[in-house]
């Protein structure tokens, strides 16, 4: 099977998770371009989505799907997304496709969390996978500085600006042994918007899709 055939196939097995009637949250990426297609199906079903990224709502839209302001939203059942990086206590490295801000907002707002991710991406240890973190354009020496101080290195992702008109540094070299303590320490670095740990609200089921089909891993709690 492919990788992209595996993402496929998680994307369809997240249907079932999603709630009739009522407003889906849709994250970003490329598995979740292949739920947004799969959501295409049971349109009818749904009232319509909150997208996490531009380019999710612009792929809602033209499959006909009404995407809403968060700001309108009430009750938001589902929220569905990839992760550049999940562990077996389901924290997550997020933001490869920097819409780390608005994913972490939909996030919050959900009951519910499901992770859908290809075999790949399921790790013992996060930090191999740069750490993004948004930043204020002019924190970014500052910010960058700080994160020199807890010995990663820094690269600044070139040419690119969030849907929020700021910066992203990607973060290399950590070891993240405890997910929770480090997002917390990074939020509360002055000129950071959003650091790409999940891990205070990670999700609550990952979906992996493996060779021999789709395994569902619930958070344990
Ligand atoms: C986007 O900002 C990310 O958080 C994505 O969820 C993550 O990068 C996974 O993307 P893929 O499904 O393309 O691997």
């Amino acid at each position: 099977m492919t990788q992209d055939e595996l993402k496929q196939q998680v994307a369809q097995a997240a249907l079932k998770h999603v709630v009739e009637d009522k407003v889906v949250g849709v994250g970003s990426g490329s598995t979740v371009n292949f739920f947004i297609d799969a959501l295409a199906g049971i349109k009818g079903r749904i009232e319509g989505a909150v997208a996490a990224s531009e380019a999710s709502a612009e792929r809602l839209k033209k499959h006909g799907i009404r995407v809403f302001d968060l700001n309108g939203v009430s009750e938001l059942p589902v929220y569905v997304d990839g992760a550049d990086e999940i562990t077996e206590h389901l924290h997550m490295v997020k933001g490869g496709g920097g819409a780390l801000t608005r994913e972490k907002i939909i996030a919050a707002v959900a009951a519910k969390f499901v992770c859908i991710c290809d075999a790949s991406k399921l790790v013992p240890v996060l930090g191999k996978f740069p750490l993004p973190v948004e930043v204020i354009p002019m924190a970014r020496s500052y910010v960058g500085r700080e994160m020199l101080r807890r010995k990663s290195q820094p690269v600044l992702r070139e040419g690119f600006k969030t849907d929020n008109g700021n910066l992203i540094l990607d973060c290399h070299g950590l070891t993240i042994l405890d997910p929770p303590a480090l997002e917390a320490e990074l939020n509360n670095i002055p000129g950071v918007v959003t650091n790409g740990l999940f891990a205070r609200r990670g999700a609550d089921i990952l979906l992996l899709g493996e060779p021999a089909g789709v395994r569902a891993i619930p958070v344990k709690r």
